[in-house]
Protein backbone atom coordinates (compact mmCIF):
# COMPACT_ATOMS: atom_id res chain seq x y z
CA UNK A 1 0.00 0.00 0.00
CA UNK A 2 1.66 3.49 -1.03
CA UNK A 3 -0.42 4.93 1.45
CA UNK A 4 -1.58 8.13 1.54
CA UNK A 5 -0.03 9.31 5.28
CA UNK A 6 3.44 9.40 3.66
CA UNK A 7 4.08 10.93 -0.13
CA UNK A 8 7.28 11.52 -1.72
CA UNK A 9 8.77 14.78 -0.07
CA UNK A 10 9.68 17.46 -3.06
CA UNK A 11 11.05 20.72 -1.47
CA UNK A 12 10.62 22.67 -4.65
CA UNK A 13 6.74 21.75 -4.61
CA UNK A 14 6.26 22.20 -1.11
CA UNK A 15 8.00 25.95 -1.30
CA UNK A 16 5.60 26.78 -4.30
CA UNK A 17 2.57 25.64 -2.17
CA UNK A 18 1.42 26.42 0.92
CA UNK A 19 -1.52 24.37 2.43
CA UNK A 20 -5.23 25.75 2.93
CA UNK A 21 -5.46 23.48 6.10
CA UNK A 22 -2.44 24.48 7.77
CA UNK A 23 -3.54 27.59 9.38
CA UNK A 24 -3.75 26.29 12.86
CA UNK A 25 -0.05 24.60 12.56
CA UNK A 26 1.38 27.68 11.02
CA UNK A 27 -0.03 29.58 14.32
CA UNK A 28 1.29 26.57 16.59
CA UNK A 29 5.20 26.60 15.12
CA UNK A 30 7.65 26.64 17.33
CA UNK A 31 8.55 30.28 18.03
CA UNK A 32 12.46 31.00 17.29
CA UNK A 33 13.24 27.10 17.22
CA UNK A 34 13.29 24.83 14.11
CA UNK A 35 12.51 21.16 14.58
CA UNK A 36 13.46 20.45 11.40
CA UNK A 37 17.31 21.59 13.13
CA UNK A 38 19.58 18.32 13.72
CA UNK A 39 18.24 15.99 15.43
CA UNK A 40 21.12 15.44 17.77
CA UNK A 41 20.90 18.91 19.15
CA UNK A 42 17.31 18.49 20.59
CA UNK A 43 18.36 15.72 22.75
CA UNK A 44 19.90 16.78 26.36
CA UNK A 45 22.67 13.54 25.42
CA UNK A 46 24.23 12.27 22.39
CA UNK A 47 23.57 8.40 21.56
CA UNK A 48 24.84 6.36 23.93
CA UNK A 49 24.79 3.03 25.26
CA UNK A 50 21.40 3.15 27.06
CA UNK A 51 19.72 5.37 23.97
CA UNK A 52 16.39 3.03 22.84
CA UNK A 53 15.40 2.60 19.05
CA UNK A 54 12.12 2.60 16.98
CA UNK A 55 11.86 3.25 13.16
CA UNK A 56 9.89 2.97 9.80
CA UNK A 57 10.41 0.58 7.51
CA UNK A 58 8.85 1.32 3.88
CA UNK A 59 9.94 0.99 0.57
CA UNK A 60 10.71 3.52 -0.39
CA UNK A 61 11.54 5.12 2.51
CA UNK A 62 13.76 8.35 1.80
CA UNK A 63 10.90 10.76 1.90
CA UNK A 64 9.45 9.23 4.68
CA UNK A 65 8.31 12.92 7.71
CA UNK A 66 8.03 10.19 10.17
CA UNK A 67 11.17 10.63 11.71
CA UNK A 68 11.34 14.48 11.72
CA UNK A 69 7.96 14.33 13.35
CA UNK A 70 9.25 12.01 16.03
CA UNK A 71 12.22 12.33 17.50
CA UNK A 72 11.34 16.46 18.51
CA UNK A 73 8.53 14.33 20.20
CA UNK A 74 11.10 11.78 21.75
CA UNK A 75 13.07 14.77 22.72
CA UNK A 76 10.03 16.91 24.39
CA UNK A 77 9.09 14.08 26.14
CA UNK A 78 12.82 13.65 27.75
CA UNK A 79 13.33 10.06 26.67
CA UNK A 80 16.84 8.91 25.38
CA UNK A 81 15.51 7.18 22.44
CA UNK A 82 15.62 8.28 18.59
CA UNK A 83 13.32 6.96 15.45
CA UNK A 84 15.21 6.02 12.44
CA UNK A 85 14.20 5.06 9.07
CA UNK A 86 15.07 1.91 7.14
CA UNK A 87 14.32 0.75 3.24
CA UNK A 88 13.16 -2.60 4.00
CA UNK A 89 11.97 -4.67 1.10
CA UNK A 90 8.66 -6.84 1.38
CA UNK A 91 10.53 -10.03 0.89
CA UNK A 92 12.75 -8.99 4.00
CA UNK A 93 9.88 -7.62 6.11
CA UNK A 94 9.54 -10.76 8.38
CA UNK A 95 13.46 -11.02 8.61
CA UNK A 96 13.42 -6.98 9.63
CA UNK A 97 10.68 -7.27 11.94
CA UNK A 98 12.73 -10.14 13.71
CA UNK A 99 16.14 -8.29 13.84
CA UNK A 100 13.94 -5.59 15.93
CA UNK A 101 12.71 -8.24 18.13
CA UNK A 102 16.31 -9.29 18.60
CA UNK A 103 17.64 -6.14 19.09
CA UNK A 104 14.86 -4.98 21.54
CA UNK A 105 13.49 -1.96 19.57
CA UNK A 106 10.95 -0.23 21.23
CA UNK A 107 8.08 -0.82 18.37
CA UNK A 108 8.06 0.28 14.76
CA UNK A 109 5.98 2.16 12.13
CA UNK A 110 5.14 0.01 8.67
CA UNK A 111 4.46 2.09 5.67
CA UNK A 112 3.97 1.45 2.09
CA UNK A 113 4.07 -1.63 1.21
CA UNK A 114 4.09 -3.51 4.10
CA UNK A 115 0.72 -2.65 5.93
CA UNK A 116 -0.79 -5.72 4.68
CA UNK A 117 1.88 -8.44 5.06
CA UNK A 118 2.31 -7.52 8.33
CA UNK A 119 -0.87 -8.81 9.04
CA UNK A 120 0.56 -12.19 9.14
CA UNK A 121 3.79 -11.82 10.47
CA UNK A 122 3.11 -10.03 13.87
CA UNK A 123 2.77 -12.24 16.96
CA UNK A 124 -0.85 -10.60 18.51
CA UNK A 125 -3.44 -8.55 16.16
CA UNK A 126 -4.39 -5.17 18.66
CA UNK A 127 -8.20 -4.89 17.72
CA UNK A 128 -7.68 -2.04 15.63
CA UNK A 129 -5.60 -3.82 12.95
CA UNK A 130 -8.23 -6.95 13.01
CA UNK A 131 -11.18 -4.13 12.72
CA UNK A 132 -9.33 -2.13 9.34
CA UNK A 133 -7.22 -5.15 8.00
CA UNK A 134 -4.24 -3.57 8.58
CA UNK A 135 -0.81 -2.78 10.73
CA UNK A 136 0.88 0.29 10.62
CA UNK A 137 2.29 0.26 13.85
CA UNK A 138 4.41 -2.62 15.80
CA UNK A 139 4.58 -2.23 19.51
CA UNK A 140 7.72 -5.06 21.17
CA UNK A 141 6.04 -6.32 24.20
CA UNK A 142 7.42 -8.25 27.17
CA UNK A 143 6.31 -10.91 29.65
CA UNK A 144 6.85 -9.75 32.96
CA UNK A 145 6.36 -10.97 36.45
CA UNK A 146 2.73 -10.48 36.66
CA UNK A 147 1.97 -12.54 33.52
CA UNK A 148 1.23 -9.62 31.85
CA UNK A 149 2.44 -7.99 28.23
CA UNK A 150 4.52 -5.10 28.44
CA UNK A 151 5.96 -2.54 25.81
CA UNK A 152 9.33 -2.45 26.01
CA UNK A 153 9.32 1.22 26.12
CA UNK A 154 7.53 1.13 29.23
CA UNK A 155 10.01 -1.10 30.93
CA UNK A 156 13.25 0.25 32.27
CA UNK A 157 15.02 -2.84 31.57
CA UNK A 158 13.92 -5.85 29.19
CA UNK A 159 13.15 -8.88 30.97
CA UNK A 160 14.78 -12.15 29.81
CA UNK A 161 12.55 -14.38 27.73
CA UNK A 162 9.80 -13.93 25.15
CA UNK A 163 8.91 -10.69 23.52
CA UNK A 164 5.94 -10.53 21.15
CA UNK A 165 5.19 -7.95 18.04
CA UNK A 166 2.21 -6.87 18.51
CA UNK A 167 0.21 -5.22 15.35
CA UNK A 168 -2.05 -2.01 15.52
CA UNK A 169 -3.84 0.33 12.93
CA UNK A 170 -3.52 3.92 13.90
CA UNK A 171 -4.54 5.00 10.25
CA UNK A 172 -8.20 4.48 11.13
CA UNK A 173 -8.64 6.76 13.85
CA UNK A 174 -6.11 9.22 12.14
CA UNK A 175 -8.74 10.08 9.39
CA UNK A 176 -11.87 10.82 11.73
CA UNK A 177 -9.48 13.05 13.59
CA UNK A 178 -8.04 14.73 10.81
CA UNK A 179 -11.68 15.42 9.58
CA UNK A 180 -13.27 16.65 12.86
CA UNK A 181 -9.97 19.00 13.50
CA UNK A 182 -9.37 20.25 9.89
CA UNK A 183 -13.10 20.13 8.82
CA UNK A 184 -14.71 20.82 11.81
CA UNK A 185 -16.39 17.58 10.52
CA UNK A 186 -18.42 14.84 12.92
CA UNK A 187 -19.43 12.16 10.53
CA UNK A 188 -22.26 10.36 11.98
CA UNK A 189 -26.05 11.00 9.34
CA UNK A 190 -23.07 12.57 6.32
CA UNK A 191 -23.15 12.00 2.56
CA UNK A 192 -19.90 11.11 1.20
CA UNK A 193 -18.32 10.73 -1.96
CA UNK A 194 -14.80 8.33 -1.62
CA UNK A 195 -12.65 8.62 -4.20
CA UNK A 196 -10.44 5.34 -4.63
CA UNK A 197 -10.92 1.85 -3.55
CA UNK A 198 -7.15 0.25 -2.89
CA UNK A 199 -5.40 0.52 0.50
CA UNK A 200 -6.22 3.65 1.99
CA UNK A 201 -9.29 4.19 -0.19
CA UNK A 202 -10.84 0.65 1.95
CA UNK A 203 -9.72 1.75 5.31
CA UNK A 204 -11.17 5.07 4.91
CA UNK A 205 -14.34 3.77 3.62
CA UNK A 206 -15.04 1.02 6.42
CA UNK A 207 -13.93 3.72 9.11
CA UNK A 208 -16.71 6.41 7.87
CA UNK A 209 -19.03 3.27 7.78
CA UNK A 210 -18.08 2.73 11.36
CA UNK A 211 -18.83 6.12 12.34
CA UNK A 212 -22.62 6.08 10.55
CA UNK A 213 -21.77 7.93 7.77
CA UNK A 214 -25.43 7.71 6.23
CA UNK A 215 -24.59 7.66 2.52
CA UNK A 216 -21.38 6.65 1.14
CA UNK A 217 -20.92 6.72 -2.97
CA UNK A 218 -17.72 4.85 -3.94
CA UNK A 219 -15.67 5.62 -7.08
CA UNK A 220 -12.76 3.53 -8.42
CA UNK A 221 -11.01 2.98 -11.78
CA UNK A 222 -11.13 -0.47 -11.19
CA UNK A 223 -15.51 -0.88 -10.36
CA UNK A 224 -14.97 -4.17 -8.97
CA UNK A 225 -12.63 -2.89 -6.46
CA UNK A 226 -15.94 -0.80 -5.29
CA UNK A 227 -17.88 -2.92 -5.70
CA UNK A 228 -15.85 -5.47 -3.96
CA UNK A 229 -15.50 -3.20 -1.02
CA UNK A 230 -19.27 -2.02 -0.96
CA UNK A 231 -20.39 -5.86 -0.37
CA UNK A 232 -18.16 -6.04 2.78
CA UNK A 233 -19.65 -2.44 4.06
CA UNK A 234 -22.91 -3.65 3.31
CA UNK A 235 -22.41 -6.91 5.39
CA UNK A 236 -20.73 -5.10 8.29
CA UNK A 237 -22.43 -1.71 8.61
CA UNK A 238 -26.12 -2.05 7.53
CA UNK A 239 -26.73 1.23 8.83
CA UNK A 240 -24.68 2.96 6.36
CA UNK A 241 -26.04 3.53 2.44
CA UNK A 242 -23.55 2.10 -0.02
CA UNK A 243 -23.80 2.89 -3.80
CA UNK A 244 -20.84 2.40 -6.50
CA UNK A 245 -20.98 5.50 -8.24
CA UNK A 246 -21.46 9.35 -8.80
CA UNK A 247 -24.20 10.85 -6.73
CA UNK A 248 -27.01 13.17 -8.24
CA UNK A 249 -25.00 15.92 -9.29
CA UNK A 250 -27.89 18.47 -7.93
CA UNK A 251 -26.61 21.58 -5.36
CA UNK A 252 -25.74 20.43 -1.38
CA UNK A 253 -26.04 16.41 -2.69
CA UNK A 254 -22.79 15.32 -0.89
CA UNK A 255 -21.26 16.67 2.39
CA UNK A 256 -17.89 15.74 1.79
CA UNK A 257 -15.69 14.22 -0.95
CA UNK A 258 -12.52 12.26 0.21
CA UNK A 259 -9.55 11.60 -2.24
CA UNK A 260 -8.21 8.35 -1.35
CA UNK A 261 -6.85 7.55 -5.30
CA UNK A 262 -2.74 8.19 -5.60
CA UNK A 263 -4.46 11.28 -8.28
CA UNK A 264 -2.54 14.40 -7.21
CA UNK A 265 0.93 13.60 -6.53
CA UNK A 266 2.49 14.07 -9.65
CA UNK A 267 1.86 17.40 -11.54
CA UNK A 268 0.63 15.93 -14.65
CA UNK A 269 -2.22 13.52 -12.67
CA UNK A 270 -5.33 13.83 -13.61
CA UNK A 271 -7.98 14.78 -11.72
CA UNK A 272 -9.63 11.93 -9.54
CA UNK A 273 -12.93 13.51 -10.14
CA UNK A 274 -14.94 12.77 -13.09
CA UNK A 275 -16.13 16.48 -13.51
CA UNK A 276 -18.92 15.87 -16.14
CA UNK A 277 -20.29 13.37 -13.62
CA UNK A 278 -20.61 15.35 -10.25
CA UNK A 279 -19.42 19.08 -9.67
CA UNK A 280 -17.79 20.01 -6.19
CA UNK A 281 -20.05 22.91 -6.24
CA UNK A 282 -22.44 20.49 -5.08
CA UNK A 283 -20.09 19.80 -2.38
CA UNK A 284 -19.56 21.26 0.77
CA UNK A 285 -16.18 19.61 2.04
CA UNK A 286 -13.25 17.99 0.29
CA UNK A 287 -10.87 16.28 1.75
CA UNK A 288 -7.39 15.11 0.08
CA UNK A 289 -5.12 12.55 1.69
CA UNK A 290 -2.56 13.49 -0.24
CA UNK A 291 -0.19 16.17 1.58
CA UNK A 292 2.24 16.66 -0.49
CA UNK A 293 1.92 19.34 -2.64
CA UNK A 294 -0.04 20.63 0.02
CA UNK A 295 -2.31 22.34 -2.57
CA UNK A 296 -3.41 19.45 -5.04
CA UNK A 297 -5.45 20.08 -8.48
CA UNK A 298 -8.70 18.57 -6.91
CA UNK A 299 -8.29 20.98 -3.65
CA UNK A 300 -7.40 24.06 -5.45
CA UNK A 301 -10.63 23.35 -7.58
CA UNK A 302 -12.42 22.55 -4.27
CA UNK A 303 -11.60 26.10 -2.92
CA UNK A 304 -12.42 27.23 -6.06
CA UNK A 305 -15.73 26.48 -6.14
CA UNK A 306 -16.10 27.57 -2.43
CA UNK A 307 -16.36 24.30 -0.71
CA UNK A 308 -13.81 23.77 2.68
CA UNK A 309 -10.65 21.93 1.62
CA UNK A 310 -7.67 20.18 3.94
CA UNK A 311 -5.10 17.74 2.73
CA UNK A 312 -3.73 14.74 4.12
CA UNK A 313 -0.96 16.19 6.89
CA UNK A 314 -3.09 15.62 9.82
CA UNK A 315 -3.89 12.06 9.09
CA UNK A 316 0.13 11.49 9.27
CA UNK A 317 0.04 13.71 12.63
CA UNK A 318 -2.51 11.58 14.28
CA UNK A 319 -1.11 8.49 13.12
CA UNK A 320 1.81 8.78 14.56
CA UNK A 321 1.27 10.75 17.92
CA UNK A 322 -1.08 7.07 18.57
CA UNK A 323 1.49 5.00 17.81
CA UNK A 324 4.30 6.80 20.16
CA UNK A 325 1.26 6.71 22.64
CA UNK A 326 1.41 3.55 22.19
CA UNK A 327 5.14 2.92 22.40
CA UNK A 328 5.57 5.02 25.70
CA UNK A 329 2.09 5.11 27.32
CA UNK A 330 2.54 8.74 27.67
CA UNK A 331 0.64 11.64 25.76
CA UNK A 332 2.33 12.74 22.33
CA UNK A 333 3.51 16.32 22.34
CA UNK A 334 1.02 16.90 19.14
CA UNK A 335 1.69 21.03 19.00
CA UNK A 336 5.38 19.38 18.89
CA UNK A 337 4.83 17.35 16.09
CA UNK A 338 2.37 19.70 14.01
CA UNK A 339 5.34 22.14 14.01
CA UNK A 340 8.24 19.73 13.13
CA UNK A 341 5.94 18.33 10.41
CA UNK A 342 5.16 21.86 9.23
CA UNK A 343 9.11 22.77 9.30
CA UNK A 344 10.14 19.65 7.35
CA UNK A 345 7.25 19.26 4.98
CA UNK A 346 6.30 22.54 3.86
CA UNK A 347 9.90 24.27 5.33
CA UNK A 348 7.70 26.15 8.13
CA UNK A 349 9.85 28.64 10.28
P1 LIG B 1 -2.85 2.85 -1.34
O1 LIG B 1 -2.59 1.65 -0.54
O2 LIG B 1 -1.92 3.95 -1.06
O3 LIG B 1 -4.29 3.23 -1.32
P2 LIG B 1 -3.29 1.47 -3.79
O4 LIG B 1 -3.90 0.36 -3.03
O5 LIG B 1 -2.36 1.16 -4.91
O6 LIG B 1 -2.49 2.43 -2.84
O7 LIG B 1 -4.50 2.40 -4.31
C1 LIG B 1 -4.31 3.45 -5.21
C2 LIG B 1 -5.65 4.07 -5.56
O8 LIG B 1 -5.47 5.09 -6.54
C3 LIG B 1 -6.63 3.08 -6.17
O9 LIG B 1 -7.94 3.49 -5.89
C4 LIG B 1 -6.32 3.23 -7.66
O10 LIG B 1 -7.32 2.79 -8.51
P3 LIG B 1 -7.35 1.24 -8.98
O11 LIG B 1 -7.94 0.48 -7.83
O12 LIG B 1 -8.21 1.23 -10.17
O13 LIG B 1 -5.93 0.85 -9.26
C5 LIG B 1 -6.17 4.72 -7.75
N1 LIG B 1 -5.38 5.11 -8.91
C6 LIG B 1 -4.06 5.01 -9.05
N2 LIG B 1 -3.68 5.46 -10.26
C7 LIG B 1 -4.82 5.85 -10.89
C8 LIG B 1 -5.11 6.42 -12.16
N3 LIG B 1 -4.15 6.68 -13.05
N4 LIG B 1 -6.39 6.72 -12.46
C9 LIG B 1 -7.39 6.46 -11.58
N5 LIG B 1 -7.17 5.93 -10.36
C10 LIG B 1 -5.90 5.63 -10.02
Amino acid sequence: MRGRFEYAFIPSIAKQYRPRAWPVFLLSAGRGRSYSAGVDDLFKNPIGAATRFCAVYGQPIRHSGSPAMHNPALAKLGLDWRYLAFEVSPDALGQAIEGARAMHLVGLNLTVPHKLLALELVDALDESATTWGAVNTICFEAKTDSDNWTPLGQLADTPAGEIRAKGYNTDANAITLALQQDLGLSLAGLRVLLLGAGGAGRVAALKLAAEGVAKLHLVNRTVAKAEQLAHEIAERFSQTKVVVGYPKNIPGQIDLVLNATSLGLKPTDALPLDESQFSLANAQAVFDMIYQPALTPLLAKATDAGCRTANGLGMLLWQGAKALEIWTGQAAPIDVMRSALGSHIYGDE
